[in-house]
């Protein structure tokens, strides 16, 4: 039998890259393969996002490049997943002529029966959230490679004002540890040496019958699995706990790095923001962990230009950044979301004046990236190697426990995917280190 190929294209964040191995696991196990080249697919899925406006313009144009392919193949399905999916809903269908397939981020399951409709000409949508749904007895199909993620909880219960997230990704939902644990002991009898534990929001995990929280979950990975590194991304500062902290800095394997995103450093923009914390809670939370790890990583998000941001609330945003010295920021311009709390605010900060203040926050964070990395030169870091890096193939990367990628010669392809090697640091630039293997 000719198997038909469906092609994942992934955008946004790191839960759609988990769920799109989840989507690829359900339509393996109902006969579909995969491929790697749209051009020779017969089902083309796109799993988008919608957190930001420029997000969504991607795909508008992705969808429209996209018809190429359906002129050379009349009976190719195109299907909008994820975010983007769940906010347009029939939108999509009714005016991208080439979608024939809507399906939000709760109902991937639903996603065989749709796809026979839609070749047999039938327009799908399946968009409705769950309270329940955690996809935990899905294996993920991941592609190949040493580290994998975990999607340990759904949704999001916060509603930060500007954020899209709780309308798209429904409420909050966490994972048994039992069906984590399970998950990863599979994993490490494969050859994964990392795992990161995904979710909006981490550290509001709760186990649904134990009542266990992310810190115990922590705890009983670290335990199990003595020689796996440990990751997690991403945390509300209002959840990171002092057990928590203390819980990272207990267990060896348990990575030191923190992405604790802060979006602002003024009191009364947080507010708006309904983030539920202040400037002092969050630099309390930050004194705490550097107190306990002091070679602990940090980065953040930063939002520039919300609503009622005056300049001297921007002053604040970069006194903080020099403050607490991130290693890495993720920095954005505001963008409204219609349906949020903050669509109904007036968006007052002209778009000139939100560019320049984001460079000016890029600016700031890049060179203390840079600061901080040129600290490094002269010191040895143990990492796991990756494999070959984009630009030479002779030169491999792989990341240090707090999370750099680290570049190192390979010449002779002595060091393998997997291996544990250690490097001392000789160069750097503000995103990546550079350094020679040490041997023994
Ligand atoms: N505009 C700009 N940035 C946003 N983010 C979330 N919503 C918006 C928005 N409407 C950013 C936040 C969040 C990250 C994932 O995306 O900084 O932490
Ligand atoms: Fe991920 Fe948020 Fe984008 Fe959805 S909207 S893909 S949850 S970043």
């Amino acid at each position: 039998m000719n198997k038909s190929k469906v092609y994942i294209e992934t955008y946004g964040c790191q839960m759609n890259l988990s769920d799109s191995e989840i989507v690829a696991s359900v339509l393996n196990s109902a006969g579909y393969g995969l491929t790697n080249d749209p051009a020779h697919a017969d089902v083309i899925l796109l799993n988008t996002c919608s957190v930001r406006d420029n997000a969504e313009q991607t795909i508008n144009k992705r969808l429209i490049h996209l018809k190429q392919y359906q002129k050379k193949n009349n009976k190719l399905v195109v299907g909008v997943l994820g975010c983007m999916a769940e906010r347009l809903q029939m939108q999509l269908i009714e005016n991208k002529e080439i979608v024939s397939l809507v399906v939000g981020p709760d109902q991937y399951r639903s996603l065989p029966q749709l796809l026979n409709d839609a070749k047999n000409g039938i327009k799908g949508i399946a968009v409705e959230l769950s309270k329940v749904e955690t996809y935990e007895d899905i294996t993920p199909l991941r592609t190949e490679g040493i580290s994998a993620w975990i999607s340990i909880m759904r949704g999001c219960n916060n509603f930060c004002s500007y954020c899209v997230v709780p309308y798209t990704r429904g409420r909050e939902r966490s994972r048994t540890i039992e069906s984590i644990l399970m998950e990863i002991r599979a994993l490490n009898k494969q050859n994964i040496k990392e795992i990161t534990l995904l979710g909006q929001n981490v550290n509001s995990f709760k186990d649904p019958q134990t009542k266990q929280d992310f810190a115990d979950l922590l705890e009983e990975c670290a335990k199990e699995f003595p020689m796996m590194r440990i990751r997690y991304m991403t945390s509300h500062p209002k959840d990171m706990s002092d057990k928590l902290i203390e819980m990272m800095a207990k267990y060896n394997n348990i990575c030191k790095h923190v992405h604790l995103p802060v979006q602002s450093g003024s009191n009364r923009i947080l507010k708006k923001m309904h983030r539920v914390y202040s400037v002092e809670h969050y630099l309390g939370r930050i004194k705490k962990i550097k107190d306990l790890m002091p070679d602990c990583s940090l980065s953040t998000d930063i939002i520039a230009g919300f609503p009622t941001e005056t300049e001297e609330d921007h002053q604040m945003t970069l006194d903080l950044l020099r403050q607490v010295q991130y290693d890495g920021a993720f920095m954005f311009k505001y963008s409204p979301r219609e349906g949020t709390k903050a669509y109904e605010f007036d968006d007052d900060v002209p778009d000139d004046v939100k560019i320049r203040r984001l460079n000016e926050i890029i600016n700031l964070q890049n060179s203390i990236s840079a600061e901080k990395n040129q600290s490094e030169i002269g010191k040895t870091h143990t990492i796991i190697v990756e494999g070959p890096s984009k630009k030479n193939k002779y030169e491999w990367q792989g990341r240090t426990d707090t999370n750099k990628v680290t570049i190192f010669p390979n010449h002779n392809l002595t060091h393998k995917m997997g291996d544990l090697i250690k490097v001392k640091i000789n160069r750097c630039t503000s995103a990546t280190l550079f350094g020679e293997v040490l041997e023994g």
